[in-house]
């Protein structure tokens, strides 16, 4: 039974990643949870310089899910290259590096400084986070921007490009459409949703910055409509994301149109679970006889005539 999956040359051992910002830089895992066991891990997002993210609090849990209003903390990316790199090298699933920015030229420079790297395996682009006024949502609902970034983006590197779309748009399949004729390579779908929540004993937002990102089991049905919207309307890969608890959520995401699927949120509750999705993928397809599975991908039985979605593409 094949379980891997080839994207742009590169191939993964299977079709489940660890989602960016769910799992560290990769390395705190190590000893912890077989990551050897993944298709691939997605690093936290890496801007140029250290960034120490939004004040406290910047996190909260909802009904079946979660607020995060982060702000792209993260170590900058020299730091990651002398502390976590070394490490990195050390495992065999694919490394993908994220990327986010307050400029274009910042993503250029964060790209550049790592392209060398042979552990980076490839590159997942955040044209999504809704936390940051600079970067993040401003240039990822302006088709434009995604494009420009795009372009510039494809100029320097040779690895997958994939970027990662926010669903906080009339239509997530006209950027995913811009996006792949600027030659990325890939899609990621879908980031989170702009979300609030108030305490109704003090009046205050649950988060400093008032509102943040929804992400959880509460987003899946979205998620899965947005992967089903691009796969429609694209002919590159996507990595599907939004709420996966469990193999059977994957394989929806695949029937969907999603070729890997990267698992976030959960990942808080059980840093083993991309794994144990892995493995009942594979059982699965085993017990349905099929031999591949990419066989899944965008198999869903849907009445076209009866979709919305299409009378948007
Ligand atoms: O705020 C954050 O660090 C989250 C990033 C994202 O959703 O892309």
């Amino acid at each position: 039974m094949n379980e891997s999956f080839t994207l742009a040359g590169l191939t993964f051992r299977n079709r489940v990643l660890v989602a960016s910002g769910t799992f560290g830089y990769g390395d705190e895992v190590l000893g912890l949870v077989d990551v050897n066991a993944l298709g691939g891990i997605v690093t936290k997002s890496l801007s140029m310089k250290p960034r120490d993210g939004n004040p406290a609090p910047r996190i909260t849990e909802t009904a079946s899910g979660m607020l995060n209003s982060i702000g792209l903390a993260n170590i900058g990316v020299q730091k990651f290259i002398e502390e976590k790199i070394p490490k990195l090298s050390l495992i065999s699933c694919a490394v993908i590096a994220n990327i986010a920015a307050s400029s274009i030229e910042e993503y250029c420079a964060v790209l550049e400084a790592l392209d060398s790297f042979e552990v980076i395996a490839g590159f997942e682009i955040n044209v999504s986070c809704p936390n940051v006024k600079e970067g993040g949502l401003s240039f990822g609902t302006d088709k434009t921007k995604v494009v420009l970034i795009t372009k510039e983006l494809r100029r320097r590197t040779k690895k997958p490009l994939i970027i990662k779309l926010t669903p906080n748009v009339t239509h997530i399949s006209e950027f995913a459409r811009a996006v792949e004729s600027e030659g990325a390579d890939a899609v990621s779908v879908i980031n989170t949703l702009i979300g609030m929540a108030i305490d109704i004993r003090t009046h205050k937002t649950k988060l400093s910055t008032v509102t943040g990102g929804l992400s959880g089991p509460a987003i899946k049905p979205v998620a899965i409509a947005k992967v089903y919207e691009v796969y429609r309307a694209v002919k590159i890969p996507i990595l599907g994301i939004g709420g996966i608890t469990s193999w059977e959520d994957a394989i929806e995401f695949l029937l969907a149109g999603a070729s890997a699927i990267q698992v976030g949120t959960y990942n808080f509750v059980d840093p083993s679970a991309g794994a144990k999705i892995a493995a009942g993928i594979k059982l699965f397809c085993e017990q349905q006889s099929i031999s591949d599975v990419g066989e899944l991908v965008g198999a869903v039985q849907a009445e076209r005539k009866l979709s919305v979605i299409e009378s948007w593409l």
